[in-house]
């Protein structure tokens, strides 16, 4: 990894009980919450509409919600499948020549994301964290053992009650380095990014619930995944039955 994005990240990672602490009694400022719309009022404006022809995707686009109140109840293995499948999968491919696409767009094609899920709640798959071979479709059992008690420690108390599943997902630097240098991160985050969108709106699909966590321990994290120097935990979605 070079040694700009390395030192970005070091600075960057995030760890609980490091976020910007307020003083004891004072409110949380208007500025966390206050949303600012950008307008240009003296320029002349063009009516836009609501479109009103509704589909399936818009439907979904509409429902899509962060969901956190998750419920201790499994998912179906099948909805695993095919979050795993058509988030971040090879798409099948009339040409033998051209490399597979995927479902999501990458930067030169050069694929950096990497999908890990960490299993605490799904029938009929061991509790265990796994990697998603996007080649073979398949997943690896890097560990079979109960995580749910680090999924706290990993990931926050609260976004773990109802003990959900997580799918992780990490970037491999060196493969977008070769072509883009240093925006191999900024790459890369934009990737996790349209994956994410994909996981969202397919766990809206299969009316599962989902909450994006970008407030994860890196470095418990990448101790977890056993991650090399040149990989790094970029963004996670928690996954799960809801209320
Ligand atoms: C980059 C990113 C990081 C986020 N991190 C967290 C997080 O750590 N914990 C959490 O509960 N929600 C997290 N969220 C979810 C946001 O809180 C949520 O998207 C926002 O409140 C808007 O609500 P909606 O997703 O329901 O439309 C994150 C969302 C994004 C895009």
């Amino acid at each position: 990894m070079l040694e700009e994005i390395k030192k970005f990240y070091e600075k960057t990672k995030f760890k609980f009980g490091e976020l910007q602490k307020l003083p004891k009694g004072i409110e949380v400022p208007l500025n966390w919450i206050r949303v600012f719309y950008k307008t240009y009022p003296r320029f002349p404006k063009i009516e836009l509409k609501i479109p009103e022809k509704e589909t399936e995707f818009s439907k979904l686009l509409k429902k899509r919600v962060s969901r956190r109140d998750f419920k201790d109840c499994p998912i179906n293995f099948e909805d695993i499948e095919r979050i795993l499948y058509l988030s971040s999968g090879l798409k099948s491919s009339d040409n033998e020549n051209l490399q597979p696409k995927r479902f999501y767009p990458s930067a030169g094609a050069r694929y950096p994301i990497e999908v890990y899920l960490l299993a605490n709640n799904i029938e009929g798959l061991s509790k265990g964290l796994y990697h998603y071979n996007v080649k073979s479709n398949t997943l690896e059992e890097i560990l079979k053992k109960d995580l749910s008690g680090k999924s706290i420690r990993l990931f926050g108390q609260d976004i773990s009650k109802g003990n959900p599943n997580f799918i992780i997902l990490t970037g491999v630097m060196s493969r977008s380095e070769v072509k883009y240098g240093l925006n191999a991160y900024r790459f890369g985050l934009i990737e996790s990014g349209h994956i994410g969108q994909n996981i969202y709106l397919l766990s809206e699909e299969q009316r599962l619930g989902c909450c994006a966590i970008g407030g994860f321990d890196n470095e418990l994290t990448t101790k977890l995944l056993d991650l090399s120097d040149d990989e790094i935990p970029l963004y996670v979605f928690a996954l799960g039955k809801t209320n």
